[in-house]
């Protein structure tokens, strides 16, 4: 591993970091974890809140001093942003918003940002200042001030931002991304990031930077090779339930995204499968399963580099109004140029394998969560 420009080569950025912690204490309960090798390892294990099973939210401070903001943390993107007191638009008058002028460290660019979501947009411009996650200042670093977010899907949304974690060829143009602002000033000691989703409970979340926390899985991490640098891609070898491939015949690619509630696939593949579960379709994207029979139903499996995960009907159903009547929780990607598009393998999926994001060597670690 080359790092870009080391911490211990750069007094100045040190200096400035020790001094910036001093007077902004961490912003929420962080802990740095120790394996037995490295005593002196730079990690940090972040407490996220899973927000009713959608999206899991932590709180990070941007700014001198620093301003909060809760971000949902985000491996389907790259770019950080929060809304500005420059946007008029509902989505963040309902929110948090940055201040610039509060900030005594606060930078100006003439960049701007623009990002379309499957669910949201926002514009805005992009700004520098120094962004803390519990015990890591990460300084100077580029984030999007939202000048604009239209529609409502932002609106209700239980976070203020976004916090991407997916490569850097997804960034805004001339931006670097948070993780390797991390990396490059030195702030962890290994290029990996890892996720433990909590099943149901608001607290129990967790995302770890620049080491994994062993304590969070059982059994082997099993390694995956990433197929292409934007998001977290991955080839897939077949779905199949009952021992017989159901979808994703011959092999197919995957992503790993924390910010997806569901587990999304092509919509011939997931038709297919609602239809051996004799699901009901009630209205566009809704399905209903008799589910009175739950604890016989087969499983869903994913077998990736020859390794099969199991996502039981527990997870792949969440129950519905009327007994016996449970809603699916998988969904397929509406727009024809989706077709192409990789599954995608959202909490539902992450909430059963703990999973490490390999920055390093590329890769991608799954194993059964705790
Ligand atoms: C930011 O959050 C921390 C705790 O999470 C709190 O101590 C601090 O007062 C907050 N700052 C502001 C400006 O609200
Ligand atoms: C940043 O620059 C833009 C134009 O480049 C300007 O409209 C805006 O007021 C500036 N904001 C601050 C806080 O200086
Ligand atoms: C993995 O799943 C496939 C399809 O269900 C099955 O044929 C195969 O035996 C399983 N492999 C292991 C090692 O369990």
């Amino acid at each position: 591993l080359r790092r870009v420009r080391s911490m211990r080569e750069n007094p100045l950025l040190r200096d400035l970091q020790r001094e910036f912690m001093n007077e902004n204490p961490p912003t929420e309960a962080a802990r740095i974890f120790y394996s037995n090798e490295e005593n002196n390892a730079q990690r940090l294990s972040f407490p996220l809140r899973n927000c009713l099973n959608m999206i899991y939210v932590g709180t990070i401070g941007i700014g001198t001093p620093p301003q909060n903001f809760s971000v949902a943390f985000d491996t389907g993107s790259t770019d950080l942003w929060v809304p500005s007191i420059y946007c008029p638009s509902p989505a963040c008058v309902n929110h948090r918003r940055f201040n610039p002028r509060l900030s005594s460290s606060f930078l100006n660019s003439s960049r701007t940002m623009k990002l379309v979501y499957s669910t949201g947009r926002m514009s805005g411009i992009v700004g520098y200042d120094n962004v803390q996650i519990g015990n890591l200042v990460a300084m100077s670093q580029a984030f999007g001030l939202s000048t604009l977010e239209p529609g409502t899907e932002f609106n209700r949304a239980p976070f203020d931002g976004i916090l991407g974690l997916a490569y850097p060829s997804l960034a805004t143009e001339g931006t670097t991304p948070f993780f390797d602002t991390l990396w490059q000033q030195d702030l962890i000691s290994e290029n990996v990031f890892a996720f433990y989703l909590s099943r149901g409970m608001k607290e129990g979340s967790t995302v770890m930077f620049g080491g994994v926390d062993h304590s969070y899985y059982t059994g082997e991490l099993h390694w995956i090779p990433v197929t292409r640098r934007q998001f977290w891609q991955i080839s897939m070898d077949s779905v199949s339930m009952n021992g017989k491939v159901v979808a994703c015949h011959g092999g197919c690619q995957a992503m790993l995204d924390t910010g997806t509630s569901l587990l999304f696939g092509p919509q011939r593949d997931i038709r297919n499968i609602h239809s051996i579960l004799q699901a009901q379709q009630i209205s566009a994207h809704r399905v209903t399963i008799p589910c009175d029979n739950k604890n016989i139903m087969p499983d869903l499996v994913f077998t990736i580099n020859r390794v099969n995960y199991s996502v039981p009907a527990s997870a792949y159903l969440r129950p519905g109004n009327r007994w016996n009547s449970c809603i699916s929780n998988l969904d397929w990607m509406e727009l024809a140029w989706y077709q192409k598009e990789p599954w995608n393998l959202g909490d539902v999926f992450l909430r059963l394998y703990f999973s490490v994001f390999d920055r390093g060597n590329n890769r991608v670690g799954l194993a059964t969560a705790v």
